[in-house]
């Protein structure tokens, strides 16, 4: 009798080593510095974030609400954060694409504060002494620095012990989302200036010494979890 054969589901069958080699021959974004930037990207994101910030734009409000002292933030875009900084924080914020940094600009210029500096730089080599911040921000960034542990390093080099680091991050899900967001990563990744779907950013933290105080599992999108919460240094 013939026996039955077992068909596993495409997924299943999939081998995600060749499918990454495939993609390494497209031009991949990320052999560029960050300083060279990305400028469809930024017009892109500068778009979509005018849907996307109805509903994100609250979670930034209550991540920095009570903020104070001096903070530095990484990765900042097109300066979505400034409008929810409050008043007694002493904002640094860095950025290192050029064309995110412009738009950056034009938004705090049109928001008039005095408390926030915006300027050039990565995450992984932040130009400041150690010990220099309270607190450090990180939204939707730390998916696409290029170097996670040693931008985390940098991070955890010029807080102040006690120090915190504020984050909204999307992270690599569970089960079968995982599975997804590891094979869709190359695509993804170039099609988002470097982004990566799959990042552990939890166990990242922890792994660069942080103690997670807080932290909220969300959806930024249905097929895209979040964490949202501080994590700590000791004092
Ligand atoms: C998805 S955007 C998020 C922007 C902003 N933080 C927000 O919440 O809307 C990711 C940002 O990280 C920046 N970025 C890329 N590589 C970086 C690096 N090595 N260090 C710091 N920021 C980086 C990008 O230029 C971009 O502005």
């Amino acid at each position: 009798m013939a026996r039955k054969q077992h068909v596993r589901p495409a997924v299943a069958r999939y081998r995600p080593a060749r499918f990454n080699d495939l993609m390494s021959e497209f031009p991949a974004p990320q052999a560029d510095p960050p300083e060279r930037g990305h400028r469809w990207f930024a017009a892109f994101y500068a778009l979509q974030s005018r849907m996307a910030e109805r509903r994100i734009a609250p979670w930034r409000r209550e991540l920095l609400a009570g903020l104070r002292g001096d903070v530095v933030e990484i990765g900042a875009g097109t300066g979505a954060n400034f409008a929810h900084y409050p008043p007694e924080a002493r904002v640094v914020a860095l950025e290192p694409d050029p064309h995110m940094l412009q738009r950056a600009r034009s938004a705090l210029d049109a928001l008039g504060v005095s408390n926030i500096e915006l300027r050039q730089g990565p995450a992984e080599q932040l130009p400041f002494a150690d010990a220099s911040f309270d607190a450090a921000v990180s939204t939707l960034v730390l998916c696409t620095v290029r170097d996670l542990p040693r931008s985390l390093a940098e991070i955890r080099r010029v807080l102040r012990p006690g120090g915190e680091l504020r984050y909204l991050e999307h992270i690599r899900g569970d089960g079968m989302l995982g599975r997804t967001q590891d094979l869709i990563k190359p695509v993804w990744k170039w099609c988002s200036a470097g982004c990566e779907p799959n990042r552990r950013t939890e166990q990242a933290l922890r792994d660069a010494g942080f103690t997670i105080a807080s932290i909220e599992h969300r959806k930024l999108e249905p097929f895209l979890p979040a964490i949202v919460g501080v994590a700590k240094l000791a004092p």
